[in-house]
């Protein structure tokens, strides 16, 4: 007992002397300049931080500071945390951005800390809807506010990502990484603006956290596992979405999503999870929303293996993908489309153990009454069902 008490006790020590011996990298120190180009400057500190062998903290002061782009590369020898106070700010389009879909990307870090309550300014309202029509910005070239590729046991909070080009956040090959108090904002016209992608990344986290965006607040792609999103609020935006799947050839498996006490509100859709039909085979299994508020929500309850936007694609093929071990548990609110409970399973490969439980959901509008479809699948139905389930069923 004493001795398991001493080790508690000294590990706490450490701990207490790491954080305090953190050694302090402020940027003006190399030259950063509010209003001014900083980002050589940055990338200096990063470097000289990232090389301490010891807790390392860079802080941001408070102003604005231009930075054109800036790859933040590890490994470091030692954890390291980015404090921004002051707002990071992108070029707008004829700013001269050149290389790349990135424009604030952390790689390869281990213990990172991002923290401070300032602002990813990427001024993409110049760039939102633009056809290639410019030499900067064409296509798929439009940087994302904030890459995270293959970080890991990570924090990143209290910061707000303001009007990215594209994607706001994206996380890839990341493990153990959390979201906490983020703030992620655009406008309900901006395009494209994903709040937080995750990809092929394991036990990520999204906590206290308000995205008001023009697209899908979280969207979550293949090989996605031990997915948290809690007390999350979207909207607007176009809701919580998996997927899409099975669009590519090798497609790693989604496991283990877990929506809970999250609200949306004036959003697109709800929670939705969706393939491409004539696809690819995949899978995506155990994925749990419950507790979920929706305020004046457009297809609140959604599963859709006929996803083809734009029809792109061949209806009559079904989807591959499997969907499988998937509840809805506890959604109420307000639907602002009649059809507030769609599930749209493929034919091909039938949903399998779909639980609906207590769907209280009220639907105000002139297009009818509050109705409910299923497809393509035999939910287990509990509780209270407003909708009724499966009303038209298929
Ligand atoms: C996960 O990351 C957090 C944040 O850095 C860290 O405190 C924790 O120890 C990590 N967990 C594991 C199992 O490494
Ligand atoms: C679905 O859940 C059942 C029962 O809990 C389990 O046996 C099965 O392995 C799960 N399937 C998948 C694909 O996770």
């Amino acid at each position: 007992m004493g001795v398991r008490l001493n080790v508690a006790a000294m590990t706490l020590l450490v701990l207490f002397a790491s954080h305090a011996n953190a050694q302090v990298f402020d940027v003006t120190a190399n030259g950063a300049k509010p209003n001014a180009d900083s980002t050589q400057a940055l990338l200096t500190t990063w470097k000289e931080a990232c090389a301490s062998a010891t807790r390392s903290k860079i802080v941001v002061p408070k102003g604005v500071f231009k930075v054109t782009q800036a790859l933040f590369q590890g490994p470091c020898k030692a954890p390291i945390e980015f404090n921004l106070q002051g707002t990071l700010q992108a070029p707008p389009v004829g700013g001269g951005f050149k290389g790349g879909d990135t424009w604030i990307g952390f790689e390869h870090v281990d213990f990172l800390t991002v923290s401070g309550n300032g602002v990813f300014d990427g001024q993409g309202k110049s760039a939102w809807g633009k056809k290639c029509d410019h030499t900067e910005y064409c296509g798929k070239q439009l940087p994302i506010n904030l890459r995270f590729d293959f970080v890991t046991n990570s924090l990143v909070q209290d910061v707000t990502t303001l009007d990215s080009k594209q994607f706001h956040v994206n996380v890839l090959g990341c493990k153990n990484v959390t979201f906490h108090n983020f703030h992620v904002i655009a406008p309900e016209n901006s395009v494209n603006t994903d709040g937080i992608h995750i990809g092929r990344s394991t036990d990520i986290k999204i906590l206290n956290s308000i995205i008001q965006t023009g697209d899908d607040c979280v969207s979550i792609g293949d090989g996605s596992k031990q997915i948290y999103l809690t007390q999350v609020t979207c909207g607007p935006g176009h809701g919580f979405g998996i997927g899409s799947l099975g669009k590519y050839l090798n497609e790693l498996p989604v496991q283990g999503i877990f929506v809970t006490g999250c609200t949306l509100k004036n959003t697109l859709n709800g929670v939705r999870i969706k393939t491409w039909p004539n696809s690819y085979p995949g899978t995506a299994s155990d994925i749990h929303f419950a507790d979920i508020t929706m305020e004046n929500v457009g297809n609140p309850v959604l599963i859709d293996q006929e996803y083809c936007p734009w029809n792109q694609c061949n209806l009559k093929v079904p989807s591959k993908v499997k969907l499988s071990n998937i509840s809805f548990k506890k959604i109420h609110g307000t639907s602002s489309t009649p059809l507030a409970v769609n599930l749209v399973c493929s034919s091909g490969a039938p949903c399998q153990n779909v639980v609906i439980q207590d769907i209280n959901l009220k639907y105000s509008g002139s297009q009818g009454p509050i109705t409910s479809k299923c497809k393509n699948v035999k939910p287990t139905v509990g509780g209270v069902q407003n909708p009724a389930a499966c009303i038209t069923s298929a």
